[in-house]
């Protein structure tokens, strides 16, 4: 299939999953707006209908609580199958929670730097005079609600949180928690998509766990550091917040907004960065589990996102890209693996080939890495990852995730995110 055609069918795709004022992720499965899939279908979007670009960001943003919060989901539309639904989260006892129906966590923060993007294809000024309060709120939010040890790091709360939701990486916390009295609850999530494909059980009952023990908290932010038994300050995620800060401050300075708070935040994170997460013996970065006190030795492509946030050095790039990457027994296509990018490293017992974030392949991750890979001039790896995951796209359809040894698509069928990133993509392909 040809570049051209296959964005002929991303257009279509995105214009299917178009509920209004956002952009359904998967038609029946994630029927409502989330937070950073909402953020790369409005990058996607901006290829080619501007104005529907701002209004999913718009809409997003219309979810915002009144102390900065932007939630993971915004339900704007008609109730669905999806499970948990908005009265499951019960937000309205939360004074700062919106007019709107939402979820009470949140997710990575890509959107600042989506809107970056945009930017320096388009002049849109108004806009990003109109949504640089909102950001600058949300930023403001998670280094200052989110932080629990004055560290710059913003903790996450709930594996839902990292966008990762089933990564291995939460396992061993996961196993710490002790589930009580769980509500009642049917999963959605097994109804359009086989349960092989989703998390475990054993992890959707505390997925769920956490929520009550968040409402019964009524989203105290105070209160869910104190009391969250999930406590992760979460390499992903850092790395997304310490790019999006990069590229707040950039808006700031056009706008002629003062930067010195941004600074502190980002001068605070890189200070810390290196000493909570960079284990030099393995050459990795390993995520930190505030709760227990310990480091989260599990080798997952979050490691590479440093190189997104720009906060690795040239030398531990190296070792990232040398020891890891490009190694056939962790990331590297082989004999079994033929495709990039396994999200877990295969060296990993927990390592399955299909199951959600446990090993198949994911187009953000594939795409979040290459912008990494470029930033340190790894260009021609980058265009090797490009250049599989266009073939994944234009073989295997815009799915969820993707089997890493033959590219058969998994999860979701029609997967708003895969369609809009082939925008992306189709420079230099
Ligand atoms: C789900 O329902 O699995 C979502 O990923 C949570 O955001």
């Amino acid at each position: 299939m040809t570049v051209p055609h296959l964005l002929d069918l991303a257009r279509a795709l995105l214009r299917k999953n178009d509920a209004g004022p956002f952009t359904k992720p998967g038609p029946n499965q994630y029927p409502h707006q989330w937070n950073w899939d909402s953020a790369l279908i409005a990058l996607g979007l901006s290829h080619f209908d501007l104005p529907r670009a701002l209004t999913e960001i718009r809409s997003l943003l219309s979810g915002q609580w009144k102390d900065g919060m932007l939630p993971h989901v915004v339900y704007h539309s008609d109730p669905s199958d999806y499970f948990p639904s908005p009265a499951f989260w019960q937000i309205e006892n939360n004074p700062n929670a919106p007019g709107i129906s939402t979820s009470g966590i949140t997710q990575p923060p890509l959107l600042t730097t989506i809107i970056r993007r945009m930017r320096t294809r388009h002049s849109i000024p108004q806009f990003i005079g109109e949504v640089y309060p909102s950001l600058l709120k949300w930023h403001r939010w998670l280094h200052t609600s989110r932080d629990a040890d004055k560290s710059g790091l913003a903790c996450i709360i709930h594996p839902w949180e990292s966008g990762t939701d089933d990564s291995p990486r939460w396992l061993e916390v996961m196993a710490s928690i002790r589930p009580q009295d769980v509500p009642d609850f049917r999963r959605g999530d097994t109804l359009h998509v086989p349960a092989a494909e989703r998390p475990h059980q054993a992890d959707y009952e505390r997925f769920i766990y956490l929520i009550d023990v968040f409402r019964r908290e009524k989203y105290d932010p105070t209160a869910l550091l104190a009391r969250s038994p999930f406590l992760v300050q979460d390499v992903l995620f850092n790395s997304i917040l310490h790019r999006a800060d990069e590229d707040l401050r950039v808006l700031a300075e056009e706008l002629g907004q003062p930067t010195d708070e941004i600074d502190d935040w980002m001068n605070n994170l890189r200070a810390h960065f290196d000493r909570q997460f960079w284990d030099n013996a393995d050459g990795l970065y390993h995520d930190y589990d505030r709760r227990g006190s310990a480091s989260i030795s599990v080798n997952t492509a979050a490691t590479f996102l440093p190189l997104f946030g720009g906060i690795a050095s040239r030398e531990q790039a190296k070792r990232l890209v040398e020891e890891h990457l490009q190694n056939p027994l962790e990331y590297a296509p082989n004999q079994k693996i033929r495709h990039w990018l396994t999200t877990t490293s295969q060296s990993e017992p927990t390592w399955e080939a299909r199951r959600y974030w446990r090993g198949p392949v994911w187009i953000i991750l594939n795409w979040l890495v290459i912008e990494g890979l470029r930033r340190y001039d790894y260009n021609d790896l980058a265009g090797a990852i490009q250049r599989d995951s266009l073939e994944l796209l234009a073989r295997s359809g815009f799915r969820e995730y993707y089997d890493p040894r033959d590219g058969s698509g998994c999860g979701s069928t029609d997967f708003s995110w895969s369609a809009a990133l082939a925008f992306e993509f189709k420079e230099g392909a």
